[in-house]
């Protein structure tokens, strides 16, 4: 049977058309005036405000009953347990493992796997130590200046965003290091890159949980290239210039990774969830072991508070299940997640892999087609620049979009200039402003207004409101609180999995993107392609009247 057919769904659906169909925000409002306290969790550094959602306390009851149904405590047990949640690769996805004590990390079929999570975080240590030190060299002898993280997806965005977050976090023995991230398949990043770098002392990081995920390989083999114009000895070139992330090791081997420049993760962590393993180098190298530890430690604390906290206090429970009152009943299909700080920049890219890699599936862990709707179109930007760009679409379109807010709090204090720190700080003030009043006014529309400004408003000046929104403040902005943030999402993802009776961990529809393109690559090397559509007949063709 269908979970929409189920007594839990069942009931909220009456729900909905009964008492939330005709209500407005405001009237829930007017008629609670404890509705904050009653729709808002305070927990570690992070305060979510769920009130501007329209839900009752019956709403949110019957979605608890989903959860419960749906037997969400014990798929929670089994995740963290180690158990294969990922069905259709008979995997366990234990990210959570590697962010753990070794006392709390499970055994993975019977196997102590503590040992080698913190075996690699060691040799990663070791590794971030002998690039600031000066100690690893580049073949001329020269310390290395700058880092290029190759990789893309999970292998790429993780340490891209983490790493944007958290300069100002930067080991002082970081100073003259850069990191730079190149994932792009057609070479441009790489090509801008490389007329900057200095191939003397340049370090390229090889991530790829597969290592034959073709966009990272070509863009190895350019950087490969580029160096063998000055260093002839290849294991000079790839020993001094070259480290390895994977899942893979003999691979790494195969193209000539020595086994001591290797760092590994393993099968049971998803590509997407992986920024906690050695694919974290980058965030290490820049904010060094102890900052990354700390980020771990954040995502830990996440990880307690998503195993122990009643589902009614617990903050990616609850976030779930708004996502899945907005989307599979109030009919929302689009989700913008809106930081209110700079540092956030790359979240929402991220969370775009996170969430639609993940929830866009179309049929149960059980193989059935879905007869509802699962995750919905996510995107997002620093939410003072979306204001100036795709808001208006949120406030006066006709497509309903729900909306995260993100905000840390406190900004501004050590570290920055005393001659522009008052500056900033009120400008931290207006950015706030700026947050609330979005969500208010996405809320009320009209009638955020005070009434004598709102008579004798144009009909094209009229704005309905009663659009959904979370905000999620942060205390302020840390390594342990992006953690903790980024942990906040995957658990997210993964309760919505469970209600919706799909496998977030697998990605079939990328690889069959993967596979198509390889065949397509054949044709546009030898020139000809026996394909059975005319389109893409006709694009070849152009290509190669093109190219000739
Ligand atoms: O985009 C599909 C995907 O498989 C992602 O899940 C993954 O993060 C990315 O490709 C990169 O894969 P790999 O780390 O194996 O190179």
């Amino acid at each position: 049977m269908s979970v929409r057919q189920s007594p839990a769904w069942q009931a909220l659906e009456r729900h909905y058309r009964e008492a939330i169909e005709g209500a407005h925000l405001h009237q829930l409002f007017s008629a609670d005036p404890d509705r904050f306290d009653r729709f808002s969790v305070s927990e570690q550094d992070y305060l979510l405000d769920f009130s501007k959602h329209r839900i009752t306390e019956q709403s949110f009851q019957l979605l608890l009953r989903l959860a419960e149904q749906q037997q969400l405590r014990d798929w929670i047990d089994r995740l963290f347990e180690g158990a294969p949640v990922n069905s259709s690769e008979q995997r366990s996805a234990l990210h959570t493992a590697l962010r753990a004590p070794a006392e709390r990390t499970p055994r993975l079929a019977g196997e102590a796997i503590a040992e080698a999570i913190h075996g690699n975080l060691a040799r990663m240590g070791e590794m971030v130590a002998q690039i600031h030190s000066g100690h690893w060299r580049g073949y001329s002898g020269k310390a290395i200046t700058d880092v290029v993280n190759l990789g893309v997806g999970g292998s790429d965005l993780g340490p891209f965003m983490a790493c944007h977050a958290l300069e100002e976090f930067r080991d002082p023995r970081a100073r003259g290091l850069q990191v730079h991230f190149v994932s792009s398949i057609d070479g441009s990043q790489l090509a801008e890159l490389l007329k900057r770098l200095n191939p003397e002392t340049t370090l390229f990081v090889l991530s790829s949980k597969s290592f034959t995920t073709i966009d990272t390989l070509s863009n190895a083999e350019t950087a490969k290239g580029w160096l063998a114009q000055k260093i002839s000895d290849e294991s000079i070139l790839i020993g001094q210039h070259f480290i390895g992330c994977s899942a893979r090791p003999e691979k790494m081997s195969e193209w000539g990774i020595p086994v001591s420049n290797q760092l590994q993760f393993w099968d049971w962590v998803g590509g997407r969830f992986s920024l906690w393993s050695v694919i974290g180098l980058p965030i290490a190298l820049l904010i060094g072991m102890d900052g990354f530890r700390q980020l771990l430690a954040g995502a830990h604390a996440i990880d307690q508070h998503f195993r122990e906290a009643p589902f009614e206090r617990n903050l990616p429970v609850i976030m779930a299940l708004l996502g899945v009152w907005t989307g599979n009943f109030i009919g929302v299909k689009g989700h913008s997640v809106l930081p209110y700080d700079g540092r956030l920049k790359f979240l929402p890219n991220y969370l775009t892999q996170l969430e639609m890699e993940s929830n866009g599936k179309s049929v149960t862990r059980g193989g059935e087609r879905v007869d509802y709707d699962t995750c919905p179109i996510i995107w997002g930007e620093v939410g003072p620049n979306a204001q100036h760009a795709y808001y208006q679409l949120l406030h006066q379109g006709t497509q309903p979009v729900s909306c995260d807010f993100i905000a840390p709090v406190r900004r501004y204090r050590a570290g920055t200039a005393a001659g522009t720190r008052a500056q900033l700080q009120s400008q931290q003030q207006l950015n706030l402003a700026n947050c609330l009043a979005q969500s208010r006014v996405l809320m009320f529309g009209d009638q955020a207004l005070p009434v004598e400004e709102r008579e004798g408003r144009r009909s094209d000046q009229h704005y309905e409101g009663n659009q959904c929104s979370t905000t999620l403040l942060i205390k302020e902005l840390t390594p342990a609180t992006l953690g903790g943030l980024v942990a906040l999402y995957e658990h997210k993802v993964f309760v919505q999995s469970v209600i919706w009776e799909i496998n977030p961990f697998d990605q079939w529809g990328v690889e069959l993107g993967k596979q198509i393109a390889k065949e397509t690559h054949r044709a546009i090397a030898a020139g000809e392609g026996d394909f059975d559509d005319s389109s893409t007949r006709g694009l070849l063709a152009f290509i190669q009247r093109v190219q000739r």
